[in-house]
């Protein structure tokens, strides 16, 4: 048994009771003048002993001119372990030291009170909000694990636990407050953003953090965004913000009125970033498209401005693609703003990645050779990953009268042959 950990008898906490952290344990401990302090702190450095909230170097009661190094019991047993060239055997002791609640973290303590076959795992933070994903065999310790939690990571409010699979159209989740104020708004950063949101309506996945990025990184001031999925902004907000000019849309209003809230705490300007709330397949077929044949009537893109669109709903948002075939007339979009979709799906992972990806681009008809990239963004479950496909669409995608043209330039080409 670790002396250094939480005494035994929480294992198996179902009701928190601080008192039974408290313990006693014995400890070696070093006296050193006050002159020898930085020297003796350099070579104790690492038997010295370590907790949180805790002074391992403490005032010797009675002397003035001396200190008291209290050291790790697991890597010092008498003087001889030690390597002080100014203190002698007559200053090394051992003395009792008082442990509780306040001198271990979460996962220590976790540790110590949930089984050992089921551990927690791991943990989001979105702002002041702790967000777990119990399995079903820790439920009964639910209020233990969010008290703990609430109470040792840095600038928690609330702890809540996803009751439910994101089942709902909006993709926020279903959960139960285990610990702390059951107001749900909050704020926080992600790409030099401010964002601000109320997580019972809306979603939001911290983990997206750097996939976000990766998009953002290929965009540049003066580019389109047409966002369909767009939530809470995470890729409208910094685009705009970067000098791209963005189209938002979220079947959800409290993403369009979180989405407002986030233009304004970013200070985005108004013409930069236009807020809609439909359905993706409206907002693709009435928006985008009358935003583009704007575009291409009235600019030459000299500067190669390129045109993106993000299409983050990955349960059904490649259904979404077919939205795109034949939705202008041929003269009504430029070579120059053929969009590129950036497409998230699931892929199922159980026989191979590599099946599962075949599967998924056969189905919705996509040819790997014209995707410009697909990358493997996150695991979602056992044998599930979330992929995006990134697709430069062409002119004969995107256009109606795209057969009819390639005949008539055959016929031109070729005139004899096609009679
Ligand atoms: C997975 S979230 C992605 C949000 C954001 N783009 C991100 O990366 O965090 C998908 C979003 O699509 C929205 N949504 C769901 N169905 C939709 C639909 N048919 N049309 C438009 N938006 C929809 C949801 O409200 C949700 O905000």
């Amino acid at each position: 048994m670790n002396v250094l950990l939480p005494p035994t008898v929480v294992r198996g906490m179902k009701i928190f009771d601080i008192n039974k952290f408290t313990k006693l344990i014995s400890v070696p401990a070093i006296e050193v003048d006050t002159q020898n302090i930085a020297s003796a702190s350099k070579i104790l450095k690492n038997q010295l002993l370590k907790f949180t909230n805790f002074k391992s170097i403490r005032d010797s009661g009675s002397n003035n001119y001396k200190r008291v190094f209290l050291l790790n019991p697991l890597k010092v047993r008498s003087f001889d372990d030690l390597n002080l060239p100014f203190a002698s055997p007559e200053h090394f002791s051992h003395t009792d030291v008082k442990l509780t609640y306040d001198n271990w973290k979460h996962d220590e303590i976790l540790r110590a009170i949930l089984p050992e076959s089921s551990m927690l795992t791991s943990y989001s933070a979105i702002g002041s909000i702790v967000h777990v994903n119990l399995k079903p065999e820790l439920l009964e310790y639910k209020n233990v694990i969010g008290q703990v939690l609430k109470d040792k990571i840095k600038g928690c409010k609330s702890v809540v636990n996803k009751t439910d699979n994101i089942n709902n159209i909006f993709r926020n989740f279903e959960f139960e407050v285990l610990s702390g104020s059951s107001d749900l708004q909050t704020s926080f950063k992600e790409n030099k953003c401010i964002f601000e949101l109320d997580f019972s309506e809306v979603y939001w996945n911290p983990r997206l953090c750097t996939e976000h990025e990766r998009i953002l990184e290929k965009l540049n001031a003066g580019d389109l965004l047409y966002d369909v999925f767009a939530g809470i902004g995470p890729f409208s907000i910094p685009a705009s913000k970067r000098g791209c000019t963005v189209l938002a849309n979220d079947l959800n209003p409290n993403c369009c009125k979180w989405l407002n809230v986030n233009k304004k705490l970013n200070r985005i300007k108004d013409d930069r970033l236009t807020i809609i709330n439909k359905d993706g397949s409206r907002f693709i077929i009435e928006d985008l498209k009358a935003h583009l044949i704007l575009y291409s009537k009235t600019l030459t893109n000299d500067n190669d401005n390129k045109v993106h669109v993000t299409m983050n709903l990955p349960a059904i948002g490649i259904e979404f693609v077919k939205y795109f075939n034949n939705l202008f007339e041929w003269d009504e979009i430029s070579d120059s703003f053929l969009p590129i979709l950036h497409i998230y799906t699931f892929v199922k992972t159980n026989e191979s990645y590599e099946t599962g990806l075949h599967l998924v681009m056969a189905e919705h008809n996509i040819k790997e050779e014209d995707a410009q990239e697909i990358i493997r963004v996150r695991n979602v479950a056992p044998n599930k990953e979330m992929i995006r496909i990134t697709l430069q669409t062409t002119k004969e995608m995107l256009c109606k009268s795209s057969v009819k043209r390639k005949t008539e330039e055959q016929e031109n080409e070729n005139p004899k042959k096609t009679k």
